[in-house]
């Protein structure tokens, strides 16, 4: 086993020869090592001129309004929002009672998040991830705003996972089509296979599954992803704050303690009507959820399936390309502060038509080493490198193989994005308190260096890199901040961010990342919105469009009141674009999206340019 340090050799003399040939260094406002990777990306990579003009707009100014606002040309609808009825026999939502456990279990979930179309002749079918609940708001018509009765319970397991829609378009107006036979609601207590390396590990097997082979449900899927062989890919983030323990003097093992298991849930209370979320009762369950989990959604009787081999972690996306020689590439990011990058590849190649069922289950991953000289590696998780005994384990304890080879602490990777014009792929790392102050949960030290080149980083950054030969299947890369985040109303050191950052565009912790066909780069907020101190002028939560040849970054949208934008996807006709706004008046304060002093609800919108 080998553990990776990162090499300074040379680092001087790469730093002094790219320092002279940068402008913004002349005005003293970036020190050091920082510097170095800035000056480098703006040196080299922004030689070409904007190319915007393929998508032209005016950029939309930051604000604080309880709406969506859009450039001059473009309008948005609300399409779908949480508690609408997905079936012919859901209820609507009522605002007072907030829903049931049955109306809510044949209704849209909350809180949605990744998204991705698929199409069956010309059918639209809607699939979002449903990530989690706001207690405060689900449960708003309770008077302590908590579950209260059991039934509460099971409106909030129902309001989780997925939900999968048919959408028609009429004249321009985007509606649900609830006798579709495509909708259906995947939800924490829906039946999943477990397949991969760990499927049927001792690590896995619990009263309800003796067996380690089939789980119950899905719970937190954040950012999503695609195979080319028409497939969803639902990614479990926070898993962990559904389960507690009834024995409050449960000793807790170092594995629970790494992915965050405690005594307590977040609120959820999930234990309370369904025992599987007591850990001191089903000490396993915990180990099989934080996976990626693979849904048909053209096939409404398919069992999901959680792909173990592509590891256990807090997943944000799963973002899915191919090898030069058709390998199945998948790159994520494991959101907790100091956690890692990894990357899957498959043993076998996709070939179009043939099973695919293997591709997700056999394959190796590696996690990403991040050098100072801007070069990276990939570094490979298997026994030998790891320690741990087996591919099982490591796809169970993939967190604790990874410390082990000495992966690079990242600022938190939210979702990853491949170019599809171009071998590069970009992660954004949304913010990180802890950077430079606090090793991560495994104890590996969170240095101020390289990709993650700020002290309590609170407006993040997004790295991109460049496989070695063009080709995903290499084990090297080149790496450079494609932005750093900042507020240059307030700070003139690197907090003012990087060059591409002005006043009119600035933004913090950058969450979303989805590239469009003509490859713009697409950056979805999940920050500060309060407007104030270092968070001023930036209004409430947004997205961008970048053109990555020339660095240049515009606003395109303004979320609502205390809300994070967040999915993205275009209908068959890419004449629409459907945007996410999860958690609107999160701490109370909006009304969004049907004014008028109704509750808020997390809500898709559909935008459309106007005359087109
Ligand atoms: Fe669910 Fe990392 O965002
Ligand atoms: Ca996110
Ligand atoms: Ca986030
Ligand atoms: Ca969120």
């Amino acid at each position: 086993m080998t553990k990776e340090v990162n090499d300074n050799t040379d680092f001087n003399s790469i730093v002094d020869s790219i320092y002279s040939r940068r402008n913004f260094m002349k005005k003293g406002l970036y020190i050091g090592l920082s510097s170095f990777v800035m000056s480098s990306f703006h040196s080299s990579i922004y030689a070409n001129a904007e190319n915007f003009s393929k998508f032209d707009f005016v950029s939309v100014k930051a604000n604080s309004l309880d709406t969506i606002t859009l450039p001059k040309g473009y309008s948005w609808q609300r399409v779908i929002s949480w508690g609408d009825p997905i079936f012919p026999d859901g209820k609507e939502f009522d605002h007072l009672s907030r829903g049931t456990g049955a109306s809510q279990n044949l209704a849209f979930g909350d809180n949605n998040d990744g998204m991705d179309f698929f199409f069956k002749g010309d059918k639209n079918i809607l699939v979002v991830n449903n990530e989690y609940t706001n207690q405060k708001i689900i449960y708003g018509n309770r008077k302590t705003q908590k579950p209260e009765t059991l039934d509460d319970i099971v409106k909030g397991k129902a309001a989780h996972g997925i939900s999968i829609v048919e959408l028609i378009n009429k004249d321009k107006i985007w509606t649900i089509k609830k006798n579709s036979m495509f909708n259906r609601r995947i939800t924490a207590d829906t039946p999943m296979m477990i397949t991969g390396y760990a499927k049927g590990s001792k690590l896995l097997k619990t009263k309800f599954d003796p067996e380690g082979v089939l789980s119950l449900g899905t719970w937190n899927n954040c950012g999503n992803g695609k195979t080319p062989w028409g497939t969803y890919l639902a990614c479990e983030e926070n898993f962990n704050g559904y389960f507690s323990s009834s024995d409050r003097f449960l000793k807790l093992s170092k594995e629970y303690k790494r992915y965050g298991i405690g005594h307590d849930d977040w609120g959820y209370n999930w234990a309370k009507a369904d025992e599987r979320f007591d850990i001191a009762k089903h000490p396993n369950e915990p180990n099989r959820c934080g996976y990626v989990v693979e849904i048909d959604p053209l096939n409404p009787k398919s069992v999901p399936r959680k792909l173990t081999s592509l590891g256990r972690f807090k997943h944000e996306n799963a973002e899915v390309t191919l090898t030069e020689d058709n390998r199945v590439v998948v790159y994520m990011g494991d959101d907790e502060r100091g956690e890692f990058l990894y990357k899957y590849i498959s043993n076998n190649q996709y070939i179009v038509g043939s099973d695919t069922n293997n591709l997700l289950e056999e394959g190796t991953l590696y996690v990403a080493k991040f050098y100072n000289n801007l070069k990276g590696k990939w570094l490979e998780l298997s026994p030998e490198t790891t320690g741990l005994k087996s591919r099982e384990e490591i796809s169970v304890y993939t967190r604790i193989a990874a410390s082990k080879v000495g992966a690079t602490t990242m600022d938190r990777p939210e979702w990853v994005a491949s170019n599809p014009l171009k071998k590069e792929v970009y992660c954004a790392l949304t913010n990180n308190k802890n950077r430079g102050i606090k090793p991560n949960k495994g104890g590996d030290e969170t240095s101020v260096e390289g990709v993650n080149p700020r002290k309590n980083n609170i407006y993040g950054q997004i790295v991109r890199w460049k496989p070695q030969d063009g080709d995903h299947a290499s084990n090297n890369f080149k790496w450079d901040l494609f932005v750093i985040a900042g507020n240059p109303l307030v700070h003139n050191d690197l907090n003012a961010g990087s060059e591409n950052v002005t006043k009119y565009n600035m933004f913090n912790s950058p969450d979303g990342l989805k590239f469009d066909e003509d490859g713009f780069l697409w950056i979805q907020t999940d920050g500060n919105y309060s407007n104030k101190g270092n968070f001023v002028g930036m209004g409430n939560n947004q997205m961008l469009v970048a053109d990555t040849k020339s660095g240049k970054i515009k606003r395109f949208l303004v979320g609502p009141k205390e809300c994070e934008i967040t999915g993205l996807t275009w209908d068959k006709g890419k004449n629409t674009m459907f945007v996410g706004v999860q958690h609107p008046g999160e701490n109370g304060n909006s009304n969004f999206p049907e004014g008028n002093g109704k509750i808020p609800r997390s809500s898709i919108i559909a935008i459309q340019k106007k005359n087109s």
